[in-house]
């Protein structure tokens, strides 16, 4: 059976108070759209539409940057979340399958309860998603008779004994395409609100003699987000859950609370990671490194048994290979750091490749761009930068190669060869303590004139 989403994504989220749409918002640097969306190919979907309205634009491009394939259309005015569903109704002519409809704004469904409503289809017609919701709020409540379900009544439109309920709509659901096309054109916006409700679907069905079934998950996979508080609980709660998972699979996180993780983090056994490191998206970090405090890393990959920071930024295309030492005030971009390479303290190395077991002394930079362009800087195996060089790019330095410390390297550094390019030292015997005396004479005097 295939199947289509269609990802509800035109509310504005006022209590955002935002100019970015709601959903467009991030958790764990992903938005809560692309959380959404991850969550839907559990399913494999054949089809994926996006409703968007407010900042259609902004979502448009996020939706293609996410998925080429997913198609976005427009919901011009927010009527509901039937008129919503609606939207996608063209786009989805002709399909056969099973649509399910996910929330662009409820980030946490699992894969194992969306494969759950699907399964539950086979024994019913219309499958709603509940939960049991420790505060029910304004959810709309589901009224259950047995195995089916009656209706979904909206907070606004329920009498007390129906507000009394704990089981609770969470949104999202599975039909069909043809029958929820079919009810979809019934609905009406007679109801306190004066929105379509998707929710009438449920009656609608049954009246047409179809069978409706709920199917429930947890209620920290409904979690919705509509204010900044909101978003920072669905982050902690991100973020606790990612790190068991980690120390699960056998990684130490010493202070774990102070670790933060991207949606897409890997981490291998035995990796040690110290408090205060965050990690932006794309980050791989083999087995048996250490990543030590207030480190910040995005877009590499660090290998088996290396060494960062304290203090240290990987930057997007850092590739650093086994047993490689990056430490404090060191920023790695676009740069591989062959094997057993060390790059120790306060040194900038971008565009650039370290050849196997060099060492980059103190505050080496590679000066990769000159305004308008960035260039390349090559190092090759078991060289020695000394302390302060700076290697101006495009230029290349061979193996087993050293740079005197101070050089301004400028042009390229054969193998084996020693570069040496800054002025030149000269001593000048007793002038400091001349100096010392002039010096001393000329304060005495100012001292003086100012009293
Ligand atoms: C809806 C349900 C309610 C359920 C709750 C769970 C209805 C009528 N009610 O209520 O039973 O308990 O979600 O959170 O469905 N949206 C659009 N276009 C619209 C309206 C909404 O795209 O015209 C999108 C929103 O951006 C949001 C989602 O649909 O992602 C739900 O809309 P929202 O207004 O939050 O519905 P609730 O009133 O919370
Ligand atoms: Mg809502």
């Amino acid at each position: 059976m295939s199947t289509a989403l269609v990802i509800l994504a035109a509310g504005k989220g006022t209590r955002m108070n935002s100019d970015l749409p709601k959903v467009l918002h991030p958790i764990a640097q992903a938005s809560m759209l692309e959380h959404a969306m991850r969550s839907g190919r559990a399913l494999a979907p054949a089809r994926t539409v996006v409703v968007a309205g407010h900042g259609a634009d902004l979502v448009r491009n996020a939706v293609t940057e996410i998925d080429e394939e997913a198609e976005v259309v427009l919901q011009e005015e927010q009527l509901g979340t039937a008129h919503a569903v609606d939207q996608a109704r063209e786009a989805l002519q002709g399909f056969e399958g099973d649509v399910v409809v996910l929330y662009g704004d409820t980030p946490f469904v699992s894969a194992d309860t969306l494969e759950r409503m699907v399964a539950a289809r086979t024994s019913a017609d219309l499958v709603i998603l509940g939960f049991e919701a420790a505060d029910p709020g304004r959810y709309g409540r589901l009224v259950m008779q047995g195995d089916s379900l009656e209706r979904i009544v909206e907070y606004k439109d329920a009498t007390e004994a129906e507000r009394a309920l704990t089981f609770c709509n969470s949104g999202l659901m599975a039909c069909d395409a043809a029958l929820m096309f079919d009810l979809l054109a019934k609905i009406g916006n007679d109801n306190a609100s004066g929105e379509y409700y998707l929710t009438d679907l449920v009656e609608l069905a049954r009246t047409a003699g179809r069978t409706v079934t709920a199917v429930a998950c947890d209620e920290a996979e409904t979690l919705g987000v509509n204010s900044r508080s909101d978003l920072a609980r669905a982050d902690a709660l991100f973020q606790s859950k990612a790190r068991a998972e980690l120390m699960e699979l056998g990684v130490t996180l010493m202070a774990p609370d102070t670790v933060y993780l991207a949606f897409d983090t890997v981490i291998g056994r035995d990796t040690v990671i110290e408090p205060n490191v965050v990690f932006g998206p794309g980050v791989t970090v083999e087995s048996g490194a250490l990543i030590r405090a207030f480190s910040h890393l995005e877009g590499c990959h660090v290998s088996r048994g290396a060494k960062v920071g304290p203090y240290a930024r990987l930057r997007p295309g850092a590739e650093l290979a086994e047993d490689t030492h990056i430490g404090n005030f060191v920023e790695i971009k676009n740069a591989e750091i062959a094997e057993g390479a060390k790059v120790n303290h306060l040194s900038y190395i971008g565009d650039a490749s370290v050849g196997k077991a060099s060492n980059i002394g103190a505050g080496t930079i590679t000066c990769n761009y000159d305004g308008v362009m960035k260039h390349r800087t090559e190092i090759g195996a078991r060289s020695f930068i000394g302390s302060n060089t700076l290697l101006v790019a495009p230029v290349k330095v061979g193996n087993e190669a050293m740079t005197a410390s101070g050089t301004v390297v400028t042009q390229d550094v054969e193998d084996g060869a020693l570069a040496i390019a800054r002025a030149k030292q000269e001593n000048k015997p007793g002038r400091a303590r001349k100096l010392m005396d002039i010096l001393r004479a000329k304060k005495a005097r100012l001292v003086k004139g100012s009293e």
